[in-house]
């Protein structure tokens, strides 16, 4: 099945089946009439055109052309062809009959909301990246002493539970607990709330910044904006997903506010100053949340919470995930760890970019689940020879979908 029809007629939403054709679990329940939009024929004819120039950010003309010529351009990530940002709004309408009428469906994304199989979500594995340059040991250091900070404030402590303990019937959780060696379901949800209430930041600083900056300079952004925005609201989803399941206290609210005022404004100045240290610092954060979630999935699947146990799933994140209408939490935080881990993946990867020039190596087709779960990014090389592959793969795609006379 063509890679077009698979978006029109299934799973409209989510830029990562353009090229894909395996099947996606959830997906039942959603299948849309197929839209009848398809690529208009200009951009057809654009994509089918290939040109082998090089693509620059610039808007004018003359600059553009300049720079496309000039020495050293073919070294730019996502240049090749016309430069991706992103596919057009065209390509991605959905058909709403179902988002109104379906009254089981309680929201529609109308930005890329991820959806996994089950074997994806096995894939996550808790990988770091080694710190290279000063700044990279900086961002890992920040890191380490905030993860500190934040374990002493939520009691949280990352010992192993020895097996002669597990093993007795029943575990004596509550012990456990009073010797501060294990998290009870409210504090996990404690931990969760601050983690993701400071984790929807960094992606709307970094789209902000580069939003001003595409208009201050007048070109264009090359696609990372609409990932980095794509990364806040996706945190934001994880945050309102706990957010069902406990109404954080007056002390709780106080703490996020505080965070979140002094958050932003640290990590905006970082963002200007540095965006390279923005993005590493981001990545060595999700390190740690995969970590933590790691964690959390190990305790409940050796029965450590039992408050958790088979918890039904908050409907809201049934339908952002596109979970089966039976699923439990412990789903849930699979799913939120594989968001971790896409988080990750993405943000050492465009650290290790140049920020200036290249483009999101990730705007068209994001690279797939078995690798955001189990690498900690790629090197600029590495995006260079992605973002060029599936330019052609879409190339081929739009050519095999495209009747002869319409050439
Ligand atoms: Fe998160
Ligand atoms: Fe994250």
């Amino acid at each position: 099945m063509s890679a077009l029809i698979l978006r029109q007629g299934v799973r409209p939403l989510a830029r990562s089946t353009l090229l894909s054709s395996r099947p996606i679990v959830g997906t039942a329940t959603l299948l849309c009439r197929p839209s009848q939009r398809q690529f208009s024929l200009s951009t057809r004819r654009r994509l089918q055109a290939d040109r082998p120039n090089q693509a620059s950010l610039a808007l004018k003309d003359e600059v553009r052309e300049r720079e496309e010529r000039s020495e050293g351009s073919s070294t730019v990530v996502g240049s090749t062809g016309k430069g991706v940002e992103g596919p057009h709004y065209q390509d991605q309408i959905p058909s709403a009959e179902n988002v109104l009428t379906d009254t089981s469906i309680t929201g529609a994304w109308t930005m890329m909301n991820p959806i996994y199989t089950e074997a994806e979500l096995d894939t996550v594995q808790v990988v770091g990246r080694p710190p290279v340059t000063v700044a990279d040991r900086a961002a890992h250091g920040t890191v380490k002493f905030l993860r500190k900070c934040f374990d002493l404030l939520t009691q949280y402590k990352a010992v192993e539970i020895p097996q002669s303990v597990l093993q007795q019937n029943p575990i004596p959780i509550a012990e456990l607990r009073a010797k501060g060696q294990l998290l009870s379901d409210q504090k996990w949800l404690f931990r969760f709330i601050l983690l993701e209430s400071i984790a929807g930041v960094p992606g709307m600083v970094g789209g902000t910044l580069r939003h001003l900056r595409s208009m201050r300079l007048l070109r264009r952004d090359g696609g990372w904006i609409h990932s980095l925005l794509e990364e806040a609201e996706n945190e934001r989803m994880h945050l309102l997903t706990f957010m069902t399941m406990a109404q954080p206290s007056i002390f709780t609210r106080a703490l996020v506010l505080a965070a979140q005022g002094v958050f932003y404004n640290a990590f905006f100045l970082t963002y200007l100053f540095s965006p390279k240290s923005a993005h590493r610092f981001v990545g060595a954060l999700e390190e740690e949340a995969v970590r933590t979630y790691t964690h959390c999935i190990e305790d409940m699947e050796a029965g450590l919470i039992p408050e958790w146990k088979d918890h039904p799933a908050p409907r809201i994140a049934i339908d952002y995930w596109r979970l089966p209408a039976d699923s439990k939490l412990i789903d849930v935080i699979r799913a939120v760890r594989a968001d971790e881990a896409t988080h990750r993946f993405v943000n050492h990867s465009l650290a290790n970019l140049d920020q200036k020039k290249d483009f999101n190596p990730f705007a068209l087709v994001e690279a797939n689940a078995e690798t955001r779960g189990a690498k900690w990014g790629f090197t600029r090389e590495e995006s260079a020879v992605f973002a060029k592959e599936q330019q052609q793969k879409l190339v081929q795609a739009v050519r095999e979908q495209t009747p002869a006379h319409a050439h």
